[in-house]
């Protein structure tokens, strides 16, 4: 289903943008751009940080590179990047209040370089987690990599959500369906729609050279409501103020399978439950 709650017509199905190997390759570019990116800028999340420090680090070092923040004026969006702090599940803009110990965030990146937008996101830590904060990630990359991991040519496009889904039940976790997975190209956000839940929506099956974004967000509380920041119409959290994660790559169908275009994607896996040994990897985040 859209959006707009229809379902795709035949048509639409049909024109699923399959990239030529010059387009690919433009995928390529913008999306290792996006990659090094979020590395960038999650090296700066410390406590006492404010997110607009984060939003500044990511959008130099964009512009430094030859390309475009994609969310700066989209839809009105204000800002470079998303920063999504705790309870909030997505969308968040960067401000100017410092990081707390124990804050935890998704940033959420997209460049527009040479023609080509590349999407990725991951979770960091401002100081060690809690252990909710810890478990709550680690679901939510584990449950995007079920989602990635499934992927390939022939694969039908729900194949995802169900994956997803039994993924983030095995761990408890709810998964937010306010945020869903989209093509991408030459446009940020295009079809097919990549729905993280058990769905009926089809979208027939998944091409070689098709490229489009995973991104999950999960919660650690049985609430799929969804409130939207009254004065800014981005900032979006659960009635319950449960906290959210999410991790996003861009990935490309293969001849045979898949690759991910924003990884490769690093097992940090082991952050939890050692303050010491998170406190460390929160430099690096996890992806
Ligand atoms: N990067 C987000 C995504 O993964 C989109 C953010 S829209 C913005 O699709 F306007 F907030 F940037
Ligand atoms: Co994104
Ligand atoms: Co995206």
């Amino acid at each position: 289903m859209f959006y707009s709650g229809r379902d795709p017509t035949p048509e639409e199905r049909v024109q699923l943008d399959i990239k030529t190997p010059e387009q690919v390759e433009g995928m390529r570019a913008a999306c290792r751009l996006a990659r090094a990116t979020l590395e960038t800028a999650g090296k700066s999340v410390a406590p006492g940080v404010t997110t607009d420090e984060i939003d500044r680090i990511a959008h130099e070092f964009i512009v430094d590179h030859g390309a475009y923040p994609s969310p700066l004026g989209y839809c009105g969006f204000p800002k470079a990047v998303c920063t999504s702090v705790n309870e909030i599940i997505g969308h968040g803009i960067p401000d100017s209040r410092p990081l707390s110990e124990g804050d935890f965030l998704n940033i959420d990146v997209t460049v527009y370089l040479n023609g080509y937008h590349g999407d990725t996101s991951c979770m960091f830590f401002a100081g060690p987690p809690s252990k909710r904060a810890a478990k709550l990630c680690k679901a939510t990359r584990k449950a995007m990599l079920a989602g990635i991991e499934v992927c390939g040519p022939g694969v039908d496009f729900r194949e995802v959500g169900r994956a997803i889904t039994a993924s983030a039940e095995e761990d408890g976790c709810t998964v937010h369906p306010s945020l869903v997975g989209h093509g991408i190209g030459s446009y940020f956000h295009g079809r097919p729609e990549i729905l993280p839940y058990v769905n009926d929506d089809d979208w027939g099956v998944m091409q070689p050279n098709m490229t489009f974004t995973v991104e999950p967000a999960l919660v650690d509380a049985p609430d799929r409501t969804c409130e939207v920041d009254a004065e800014d119409l981005w900032t979006m959290c659960t009635m319950t103020k449960a906290l959210g994660a999410q991790f996003e790559h861009t990935i490309l169908i293969t001849d045979h399978g898949m690759e991910i275009l924003t990884g490769p994607c690093i097992d940090y896996t082991g952050m939890a439950p050692s303050p010491v040994k998170a406190a460390k990897k929160r430099r690096k985040g996890f992806q």
